[in-house]
C-alpha cells in the first residue's frame, strides 16, 4: 500500500490525508491518523516541533492554545508535561482524552502501512543538521524503516539541506513559499537545495509554476484541497499528489475521474 512517490500516477494522484483525516477528526491525532487510514489515504502529513526536552513531536501551531488544553509555546514544556494535556476535546467532547502523539509513535502505527509526510516546523529547525530536529527524525525514520516511504518537507530551506546532507537518498521536498521566493521558479528552488520534490499551496500553482515543474520533471504535492472541482482540475493537471482533509471525498473524485 505505501506508493511510489517518484512516478507520476496516471491513474489518478497520491491521496494525502493533511495533518491526518482533520475534517473529522482532532488533526495531527492518532485518531486523525488512524482515520485517515481508514478512508483509504495512501500518505499521511503531520507537523513536528521538540518539546523543550528535545522529543519530536507533532502538532502544527508553535503555541498550545486552540488545538490543546495547555497555553503558551509548545517549546517551553517537556514531553511529559505535554503528554498531560488534552488535545481532543477542542475539536470535539467525543474525542477529549487523546493526547498529542510523538513522532515515534505515529511511526510505529505507519511503518508497513502508510507512507508519512513529515513537515519540519520552521520553529524546531536550528543550524544544527547534525544533532538537530532533521537528525532526530531521520534516525527515527531509519529505526522504523521507513526512510524510503517518507517525504520530508520544510519551508526553511536549512533542513533541506540538513536532511540531504544526512542522507542523500531520503526523500525531501522543499515548501515553496512565493513571498520568500521572489521571482524564483519552483524548479530553480528544488535544484539549488537538492530536493527530491515540491510541496505547493494551490493557490500559488500557478499555469508557469505548473510549467516549470513539469518541464524539470519534478514530482509535486498541491495542498490543501476540499474543494471537489479544485480536486478534478489538479488531478487534470496531472499533480503527483493532493494534501486534502477529507481524504474519502478525495478518493471519490479520482475513482469517477
Ligand atoms: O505541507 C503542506 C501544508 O501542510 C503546509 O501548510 O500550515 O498546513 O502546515 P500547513
Ligand atoms: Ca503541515
Amino acid at each position: 500500500r505505501l506508493p511510489a512517490l517518484y512516478k507520476h500516477n496516471e491513474d489518478g494522484c497520491i491521496v494525502i490525508a493533511h495533518r491526518g483525516a482533520s475534517a473529522y477528526y482532532p488533526e495531527n491525532t492518532m485518531a486523525a491518523f488512524k482515520g485517515a487510514e481508514e478512508l483509504g489515504a495512501e500518505m499521511i502529513e503531520l507537523d513536528v516541533l521538540l518539546s523543550s526536552d528535545g522529543v519530536p513531536v507533532v502538532f502544527h501551531d508553535a503555541k498550545l492554545e486552540g488545538h490543546s488544553s495547555g497555553k503558551g509555546l509548545l517549546s517551553g514544556y517537556t514531553l511529559r508535561q505535554l503528554k498531560a494535556l488534552d488535545a481532543g476535546a477542542w475539536f470535539d467532547k467525543g474525542f477529549k482524552g487523546i493526547h498529542i502523539p510523538t513522532l515515534e509513535e505515529v511511526l510505529a502505527f505507519a511503518a508497513g502501512t502508510i507512507a508519512v509526510n513529515i513537515e519540519l516546523k520552521t520553529e524546531a529547525v536550528t543550524d544544527r543538521g547534525s544533532g538537530g530536529v532533521e537528525e532526530k527524525c531521520l534516525r527515527l525514520v531509519e529505526e522504523y524503516g521507513m526512510d524510503r516511504h517518507v517525504l520530508f518537507s520544510s519551508f526553511d530551506y536549512r533542513a533541506v539541506s540538513h536532511l540531504k546532507a544526512l542522507d542523500p537518498a531520503v526523500p525531501v521536498a522543499l515548501l515553496y513559499n512565493r513571498s520568500a521566493s521572489g521571482k524564483r521558479l519552483p524548479g530553480e528552488l528544488v535544484k539549488q537545495y537538492k530536493a527530491d520534490a515540491c510541496n505547493m499551496s494551490y493557490r500559488q500553482f500557478n499555469t508557469k509554476r505548473r510549467r516549470d515543474l513539469n518541464s524539470n520533471g519534478i514530482p509535486h504535492f498541491i495542498y490543501t484541497v476540499d474543494h471537489p472541482n479544485r480536486m478534478w482540475k489538479l488531478l487534470d493537471a496531472g499533480v503527483t499528489g493532493i494534501f486534502t482533509n477529507k481524504p474519502d471525498l478525495l478518493k471519490a473524485v479520482i475513482d469517477q475521474w
